[in-house]
Parts: C-alpha cells; structure tokens; sequence
C-alpha cells in the first residue's frame, strides 16, 4: 500500500508537476503564463532594495541623455517589460514613445501606470533619483510629460523579423532595450537574428541603448525560474560590429556577492551606447 502523503511529500510533488509544466513550455509561453509582473517588480525594481543596480542605469541612461545629444521624433523600446525607469532621462527628448512587450500582464502594467491607475508600481523614488541628478524638471512634470509621450503599448516578439508584426512601426531614432534579448534568446544565433531585428527598426544614424546582464544563466521572479542566455562581453562587442554598428560607450557594474545571490547568477550588468552606421538600411 502507497505510504501517506505527508505535507512535505504533497508540496514537492507540487513543485515537481509545476518544473514538469514549465518544461513543456516553450520559452514565450512560460513568459506569457508565469512571469507575474507585479513580484517582478517587487523583486527587482523597489528602489531601496536595489539601490545600487538601479543608481548605476538611471545614472548612465542620464549622462546619455540628458544633455539632448540624442533627440527625435520616434523612442522605442523592445521588451519593456513591467517598467519604465529606462524612459525618465529621455522623455523629453523624443515626440513619441513606443513600448513593447511579448506578455499581455506585463503591457496591462504598463498602461496601469501610463493612465495613472489605483494601484500602479510607484516608480515615483526613481523620478524622483533622475530630477535630483538632472537639477532641473520637477519629478510632477516628468511624470506627465512621459505619460503623454508614451504613445503606443504594443505586443513584440524579438523572434520574429518585424518584432511588432502585424504592426508596421516607422523607423525610430532611439532604440532601448534592458534585460530582454538573454531572457527571450535561447541561444547567440538567436539572440544574433533578434539583435538584427531590433537594429532593422533604428534609422540609419540612430542610436541605439542597451542594458543587459553577463554571464547569466538563470533568475528567479518569486518562486518561478526563467533561463538567461550566457553573454559575454566579446560576443556583444563583435556581434553589434558585424550588424553595422560602432560602440560608443560600455560599462560594467560587477556583480556584489555572486555566490550568495539565489534571485540569480548574473557576473556583471552592462550598459552600451552604439550608433547604427550611417550606410546601413
Ligand atoms: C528580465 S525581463 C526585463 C524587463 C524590463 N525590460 C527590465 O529591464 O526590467 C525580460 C522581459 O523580456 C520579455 N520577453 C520574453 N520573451 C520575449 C519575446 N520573445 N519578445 C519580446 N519580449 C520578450 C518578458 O516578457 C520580460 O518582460
């Protein structure tokens, strides 16, 4: 006769039929059915837990946009996710913002925020980081002006050749994208082809920001566990050349305490400021 269930046995199995579940998944869809936006965002983005990973891009996406080097008519972002902390510096500089996002979950967050509802992430604590930084717009105008700006939330896939298919989305002057292309790629030709996908949308001249993580196979949004695709610096350098593009700037912020960080693996964060050679289509 079959032993008792007890309490631990029912709630390995539990985890058991859940890692089963996840497997036949493919990676699109576990993002679509697992990935809660709202843990990710407490996991990650309340500004006092991460303060130091959130003071190193807010800072470097400031001193890149800040000055009004890089302004235009069309901001995209590719993979936006739940978030919008990559967007505070460079609102202003743009007529128009486009953001994206493969899950339905994560682009209802988004235009939760964008329309101001009960409930939304308070990322007032990073406007509020950017204003002090930049010393002159008040966190309430920023707040607005990026809410305006943001014109579209569309649905994106980086696998596929137009991102935004059926969309047609007219080629943008800023391209960003944080912490997408190592959790959507399963490997470096994939993450090749949706590199080359996401720089087919920049304009010949345009620029190009990318925030990412290194050597990263793996992290966690509450209990549930996402793959990372392993990237080295090398590999990013090279494969951005080989797509027409010049690196103007890129920064490592090493990893504190690798070995005991169970949210994830990552050995450094990267940030990169590329332009898109002017002879490429
Ligand atoms: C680690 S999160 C990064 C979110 C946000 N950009 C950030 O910086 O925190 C990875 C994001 O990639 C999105 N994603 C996964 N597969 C995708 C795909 N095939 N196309 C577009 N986005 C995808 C997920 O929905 C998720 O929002």
């Amino acid at each position: 006769m079959a032993a008792p269930l007890t309490y631990r046995r029912v709630a390995r199995l539990r985890d058991q039929d859940s890692m089963d579940e996840s497997r036949t998944l493919t990676n699109s869809e576990l993002y679509q059915s697992k990935f809660d936006p709202k843990t990710y965002l407490d996991n990650f983005y309340q500004f006092s837990d991460n303060r130091r990973f959130l003071t190193f891009v807010l800072c470097e996406l400031s001193q890149t946009f800040s000055s009004g080097k890089y302004k235009g008519k069309r901001l995209i972002e590719v993979g936006t996710g739940p978030t919008i902390h990559t967007l505070i510096s460079a609102c202003e500089h743009f007529e128009e913002i486009v953001v994206s996002d493969y899950t339905d979950s994560n682009r209802r967050e988004l235009e939760k925020w964008i329309r101001a509802e009960e409930g939304c992430f308070n990322w007032d604590p990073h406007i509020q980081f950017v204003c002090d930084l930049e010393g002159r717009r008040t966190p309430a105008v920023v707040k607005e002006t990026l809410r305006q700006r943001i014109k579209h939330v569309l649905k994106c896939d980086v696998n596929l050749e137009n991102p935004f298919q059926p969309v047609t989305v007219e080629p943008a002057d800023c391209i960003i994208s944080s912490l997408c292309l190592e959790a959507a790629c399963k490997d470096r030709e994939a993450y090749r082809r949706s590199l080359g996908a996401m720089v087919g949308l920049l304009r010949p001249g345009g620029v190009l920001v990318i925030i990412g993580d290194l050597n990263e196979t793996f992290y966690t949004v509450g209990d549930q566990r996402f793959s990372s695709l392993n990237l080295s610096q090398d590999f990013i350098e090279k494969t951005l050349c080989e797509l027409g593009l010049s690196v103007q700037h890129l920064i490592l912020q090493q990893a504190e305490d690798r070995e005991a960080n169970l949210k994830c693996d990552y050995e450094a964060s990267f940030y990169l400021v590329a332009h898109k050679n002017c002879d490429r289509s």
